[in-house]
């Protein structure tokens, strides 16, 4: 019974030292695209951004109508006309507060996430 007891012990506490920072920090974001003029008539998409570079998708950003960014907490997404990331092409959107660009759909040319303080309002 001691040796028994012994080993669970171990196993929790090898188990609680398992290292939790993150390797490669992304960010999930949907794109929600309107395919016509009704208000119900649209689509959601996620796609995986990496925070810091310019990100391009032609297939998934070429028809937006809000992007929402369901996480981390601590990042700020930009969307962008052109791919080069130079005409900005909306409001930056973070958790909680998604970026309305059309009613209908627009092309988003890239997109850049920063990790940014949580925001605690
Ligand atoms: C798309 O996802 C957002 C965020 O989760 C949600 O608010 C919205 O209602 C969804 N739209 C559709 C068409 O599912």
């Amino acid at each position: 019974m001691r040796a028994t007891s012994f080993a669970i012990l171990s196993a929790a506490a090898l188990a609680s030292a398992a290292p939790t920072t993150p390797t490669s920090q992304t960010a999930t974001v949907v794109v929600e695209t309107a395919h016509g003029a009704a208000y119900n008539d649209r689509t959601n998409r996620t796609i995986t951004v990496p925070i810091g570079p310019t990100y391009i998708n032609t297939e998934a950003l070429g028809a937006v109508s809000t992007l929402y960014l369901l996480g981390p907490d601590a990042a700020t997404c930009t969307p962008y006309k052109d791919a080069q990331a130079q005409v900005n092409g909306g409001l930056p959107f973070s958790v909680g507060h998604p970026s309305y660009l059309s009613t209908n759909s627009v092309v988003v040319g890239s997109l850049i996430c920063q990790a940014s303080v949580p925001d605690k309002a």
